[in-house]
């Protein structure tokens, strides 16, 4: 018998059921290799749920969510929407409480430049040479953004603007945790993030670090500032395999580092609750300028779908393959708009071509 997983597919708007339809067919391909079976149930959310159903996360969206494994989400969003209040559309009526109802604790972006892209990046070329592949490890649920109290108080000339720092034990343990996890399967190297000559959180931060530190004696952990973490990433990134941040701290050092690597349409995320269950997504939008064109770059999905393989099913070998096909696929010079750049070799192809050139290198 095969092993199965379940998995809601939730394409959402704009190029996300285009990306969504190519990642569908890598999941195919991985059946067949590796014997495992992903059952998936679609459902709508976003904008397109907004005009079927009423609402960006339509209850029946969360129960089918909360049925599966694991969520494949695309993207949402679009100019259709953009007139409705801050808090029903598209981003910020699914996003934010998907994150909230499945406790999405741990964000998962990695930063790749593939061998065969280092002219792409905003980095000179004997910086990147070989590519490099950042994991930016990011608290999402804690820290500033959410802590109390917060908010404005007092009058006029008086009033005071108010936000709070502030990190449990228990917070920084379980992202530690998760941060060391991916560094096992990985390079097993660990920077931690903080600012512990100025703020107490990260005092703590560091202290607990150290402690979760001594269950993974194979993993070699250093520490760094956050601002000179920022210059070191533009520096040399490739100093670094696993980067664990504190919320803040990790939004702004994920798109730093996103940033490096010049193709948005490449770039996967995980975000992770306690136990297996994750919600995987591209980390770019739903690029309204060229959906409908079947031009999109279906990579980020595609990379998406192999974390969740890999974070959520522990299909590790699976995964691996997926990335290396994507790799393979790359170094023959394939390129979709987004990362053709004109060079000797490259063949500017579409979403589809692509998906199946993927499929064909597994
Ligand atoms: P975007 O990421 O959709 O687009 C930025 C630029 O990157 C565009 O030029 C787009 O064509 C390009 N791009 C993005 N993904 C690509 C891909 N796979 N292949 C080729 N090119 C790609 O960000 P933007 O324009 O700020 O937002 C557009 C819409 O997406 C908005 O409605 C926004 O709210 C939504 N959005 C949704 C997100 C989500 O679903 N998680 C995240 C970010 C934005
Ligand atoms: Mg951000």
């Amino acid at each position: 018998m095969a092993q199965k997983f379940k998995v809601a597919v939730l394409p959402g708007d704009g190029i996300g059921p285009e990306v969504m339809t190519e990642a569908l067919k890598v999941l195919d391909a991985v059946e067949k290799k590796f014997a495992v079976a992903f059952e998936r149930t679609f459902a709508n959310v976003g904008g397109i749920a907004i005009d079927k159903e009423g609402k960006a996360l339509p209850q029946t969206t969360v129960d089918i969510c909360k049925g599966a494994d694991a969520i494949l989400f695309g993207s949402v969003g679009g100019p259709k929407w953009e007139s409705l209040p801050p808090d029903e559309q598209p981003e910020r009526g699914a996003l934010l409480p998907l994150r909230k109802i499945f406790g999405l604790y741990a964000n998962l972006r990695p930063a790749i430049i593939f061998p065969a892209l280092t002219g792409a990046s905003s980095l000179k070329e004997e910086v990147i040479s070989g590519g490099f592949n950042v994991l930016v490890v990011r608290e999402l649920t804690g820290g500033i953004y959410f802590s109390q109290p917060k908010g404005i108080e007092g009058q006029g000339r008086e009033r005071i603007g108010v936000d709070t720092m502030r990190y449990s034990i228990p917070e920084i343990e379980r992202i530690a945790h998760v941060a060391f996890q991916a560094a096992q399967r990985r390079d097993k190297r660990l920077t931690s993030i903080d600012k512990a000559n100025v703020l107490s959180t990260s005092v703590l931060w560091r202290e607990i670090v150290e402690s979760v530190a001594k269950q993974y004696p194979d993993v070699k952990l250093n520490h760094m500032y956050v601002d000179n973490a920022a210059m070191q990433l533009v520096r040399w990134p490739k100093q670094f395999d696993v980067l664990l941040c504190e919320n803040m701290f990790g939004d702004i050092l994920s798109d730093e580092a996103a940033m490096l690597t010049g193709s948005l349409g490449m770039l996967p995320s995980a975000s992770l609750a306690e136990g297996s269950f994750g919600m995987y997504e591209p980390s770019g939008g739903s690029a309204p300028d060229i959906a409908g064109q079947g031009i999109a770059n279906p990579i980020a999905q595609i990379l998406s779908a192999a974390m969740m393989l890999r974070y959520s099913f522990a299909l590790n070998e699976a995964a691996d393959a997926v990335e290396a096909a994507v790799e393979k696929v790359l170094d023959q010079g394939l390129r979709t708009a987004d990362i053709f750049q004109g060079k000797p070799g490259e063949k500017k192809i579409n979403t589809r071509e692509m998906g199946d050139a993927i499929v064909a290198n597994l």
